[in-house]
């Protein structure tokens, strides 16, 4: 590139059809060929992990007024030094390999960029994500009347639903007057909830003490004959209970609460019932494993993230309402450049039942990929996935030298190594931990349960064979 081009050159360049269609071209290959070679036989590394400052420091001066280099040029760096999740050894947190064709669809959506705040700034894409809604709300078994959305993870998916049920519940125009108009309201969440629950009650304004804990057993259910508890424990505290939420499943051990005692607990109660199902709702995609989802349908809301367990690039979370009116009440805004009716029920309009505005084509990922692949593919996907969890704990079981923290649920197995003689088994898997990202031929993360450290794998790439498994007990017994 000729750094001394004048912008009209360099305008024409960055449009020109011939320049894109031998970049992507080449970009394509380059792809392919790294997904070929995403094995342990042909690169055993999954990552190659760098100091954060060294990283940093990498990308200095890499661009300026002038052009520096070709997006080809930069490719295979980026490529070298990113995480590999497309391979079968990377198995650490709940983040997918992208479905290669979901990741064409998104660079389709992207060159699109038919932001979806409104109907007519993404017709196409308003209306697959209003497809894939009414599936899912057919799979939990709700009729016509439910609905929802998509939002940018589920983060923003448990707000979004927490800030409907406060509305839908609480009886005060907390949207018009704040809140300090209302009495204290509490939510009764799970101890062992992800944190983007506790996080969305601190940033509705009700101070991270308003979401009261139940606890869970043994198993990290999460507990159904303390619930009353909790409700009195909030009761106490001067405020008034207006919403539950269950875990299906659990983050850090893949553990589904019972939702049918949930559903009736809320039921009598008056709470709405909001499930986060982030990680476990895919379940309802398979014949096998579907049971651990049941009473789903009671739920007043549930979210859905496609990025976990349904092969989707981030981000691609689905809020459900059971009653999809419900889901209009969480955002009162008035912007009359934006929606030309003040009917709310416009369902063609997302932006008046997001935090956002602006959003890419989420659902366009999705749906050519289930148009693609068949809906029973993702169900063939969850259950070997979730097979596999039950094949790792056995193999755990019968080596004599590891132990999981409790039976697999989902596609979540914590584990440890007993190794002979060793006073501290905390410190030891630790460190274990350490030293597999630092060698990068695995990549696991840790988890802190029962006061003791385990190792954590999430089994969600659908590459990963108990080969692969056997592969990683004798790594980590050579590390050890
Ligand atoms: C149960 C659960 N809920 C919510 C989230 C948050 O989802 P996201 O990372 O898409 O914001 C996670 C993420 O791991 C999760 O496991």
């Amino acid at each position: 590139m000729s750094p001394t081009k004048p912008y009209d050159e360099l305008l024409k360049d960055a449009f020109d059809p011939e320049s894109f269609r031998r970049d992507g071209h080449k970009v394509v290959d380059v792809l392919a060929d790294f997904l070929a070679d995403s094995t342990p036989g042909k690169r055993p590394r999954v990552l190659a992990y760098e100091d954060p400052e060294d990283m940093l420091a990498s990308w200095a001066d890499r661009f300026g007024a002038v052009p520096a280099a070709p997006f080809p040029e930069l490719l295979p760096e980026i490529l070298a030094r990113s995480n590999d999740l497309l391979h079968p050894r990377f198995i650490g947190h709940q983040c997918t390999p992208s479905l290669p064709l979901a990741a064409l669809g998104g660079f389709a959506g992207e060159f699109l960029n038919n932001g979806s705040a409104i109907y007519e700034m993404g017709p196409v894409n308003v209306a697959m994500e209003r497809q894939i809604v009414r599936w899912m709300s057919g799979l939990v078994g709700w009729g016509p009347d439910a609905d929802g959305i998509f939002t940018n993870g589920g983060t923003i998916g448990n707000l979004t639903a927490l800030l409907a049920a406060r509305q839908a519940t609480a009886g005060d125009d907390v949207w018009g007057k704040g809140v300090g108009s209302e009495a204290p309201v509490a939510v009764l969440v799970p101890e062992t909830c992800h944190y983007s629950v506790k996080r969305a009650v601190a940033v509705m304004g009700l101070g991270e003490v308003a979401a009261v804990p139940v606890t869970s057993d043994a198993r990290f259910h999460t507990r159904p004959e303390c619930l009353e508890r909790a409700f009195d424990e909030a009761i106490r505290q001067g405020r008034r209970p207006v919403a539950l939420v269950a875990n299906a499943c659990s983050t850090a051990t893949g553990s589904f609460d019972d939702l049918e005692a949930f559903a009736a607990f809320a039921q009598t109660r008056g709470l709405w019932l909001h499930v986060d199902g982030a990680h476990g709702a895919a379940a309802l995609l398979s014949p096998k494993y579907r049971h651990l989802v049941r009473g789903l349908d009671k739920a007043d809301s549930f979210i859905w993230d496609a990025h976990k367990n349904m092969l989707m690039p981030a981000l691609a979370t689905a809020v459900l309402f059971r009653d999809g009116g419900r889901s209009y009440e969480a955002f009162s805004a008035k912007a009359s450049y934006l929606f030309e009716r003040s009917a709310r029920e416009e369902w063609y309009n997302y932006a008046h039942r997001t935090m956002e505005c602006t959003k890419t084509m989420i659902g366009l990922r999705l749906f050519i990929s289930l148009a693609a692949y068949g809906t029973d593919f993702f169900g063939g996907y969850v259950t070997a996935v979730y097979d596999l969890a039950r094949d790792f704990a056995a193999l755990i079981r019968d080596s004599g030298d590891f132990e999981t923290v409790v039976e697999p649920e989902s596609n979540i197995v914590c584990f440890r190594y007993l190794k002979k003689g060793e006073a501290d088994l905390d410190g030891l898997q630790r460190r274990i931990r350490r030293t597999l990202l630092e060698r990068g031929n695995f990549y696991v993360v840790q988890a802190e349960l029962l006061g003791r450290a385990w190792l954590r794998c999430t089994l969600i790439n659908p590459r990963t064979t108990l080969a692969d498994l056997e592969a990683l007990l004798a790594e980590i017994r050579a590390v050890a």
